[in-house]
């Protein structure tokens, strides 16, 4: 059997494929008619796919190893609108393949060292020596695990590099918002949006490919918390002033802005309210596109949950 690494947005209902996917994750569970069965999520550089391993039993499922390269051949079948595997065999794949899983992970659109060139580049324009010594001391700690972190176990950006992403665009969307509006202290802007997320470094556990879960700090403080810790290190250790260490505390504090969604305090200088909007703006920016990926111009994606599970239109227009 050829395995020709068939991407899962390619695929088409009806025809029979043998392709290469990392197996998400695999669950053992009983049909109707009282026979085992092995529901699964795989996925590739190009997105997930739901596959189905009708009769199979425990002899099998001890064969699937999360996060592996597996060997699939299997039927495309539309199921309710969606496209899902009917799996006919599947193995996992030899040693050498699996040294080219990065290849099959979904990461950032752009090669992170050089969005790390960029963080580097806004961190020296912060004025305020103070600012950007805690900025670096912060980079300096984390820079390696930035290069692959994702910014969330399941939303958005939840892809190998994402942090470094969303950083970087909302650095840029900083920028172009204080080219429009006079008076933005950009030191404590760009240095909010850098350290904002970082203590997701910590928050999860990731390993190189970017697929992440909670740690036990991360569930018992959340980011929020750990982020102030950071700061009062951070501060403490360069020797900046109680005013500084205040404000970017402040920054981290308020970001997710509602008390359901973390933040105990709302924003209370201008800098701390943008920081909130651009973090929303780079969140909401990236579940759209994301969600119609694979939609055809003038359909529905299907309901998108960090959305309030609004299905989202794919407008159809000549030149998209
Ligand atoms: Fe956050
Ligand atoms: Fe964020």
């Amino acid at each position: 059997m050829k395995f020709d690494g068939m991407k899962i947005s390619e695929l088409k209902a009806g025809e029979t494929i043998n392709g290469i996917y990392i197996l998400k994750d695999a669950e053992i569970r009983v049909s109707s008619n009282k026979k085992t069965y092995i529901d699964m999520v795989l996925s590739d550089s190009t997105g997930e796919i739901a596959a189905k391993w009708w009769d199979a039993g425990e002899e099998q499922f001890a064969a699937l190893v999360p996060n592996k390269l597996f060997y699939v051949n299997a039927r495309v079948d539309l199921w309710r609108d969606m496209l899902q595997l009917n799996i006919g065999k599947m193995q996992i794949a030899d040693e050498e393949d699996q040294k080219r899983i990065s290849e099959f992970v979904q990461a950032a659109p752009r090669e992170p060292e050089e969005m790390l060139k960029e963080v580097y580049a806004y961190t020296a324009r912060i004025r305020s020596p103070e600012i950007r010594n805690i900025v670096m001391y912060i980079l300096d700690k984390k820079e390696e695990k930035l290069m692959y972190w994702p910014a969330a176990k399941l939303l958005h950006h939840s892809v190998r590099s994402g942090l470094l992403y969303h950083m970087v665009r909302m650095l840029k969307c900083a920028e172009a918002l204080s080219g429009v509006y006079d008076g933005i202290n950009t030191d404590l802007l760009f240095a909010g949006v850098i350290i904002h997320d970082m203590a997701k470094i910590g928050e999860l556990e990731a390993n190189e490919l970017g697929m992440a879960d909670y740690t036990r700090e991360g569930k018992l403080l959340g980011h929020i918390v750990m982020g102030v810790e950071e700061i009062e290190k951070a501060g403490r250790e360069t020797g900046a002033s109680e005013e500084i260490i205040l404000l970017l505390k402040h920054m981290v504090v308020s970001h997710h802005y509602e008390a359901e969604f973390g933040s105990p305090k709302k924003p209370m200088f201008l800098e701390a309210e943008l920081l909130h909007h651009i973090d929303m703006i780079d969140a909401r920016v990236y579940d759209y596109q994301n969600a119609t990926r694979d939609v055809e111009p003038g359909n529905f994606s299907e309901p998108v949950w960090s959305l309030d599970k609004r299905s989202i239109y794919k407008p159809m227009l000549k030149d998209s």
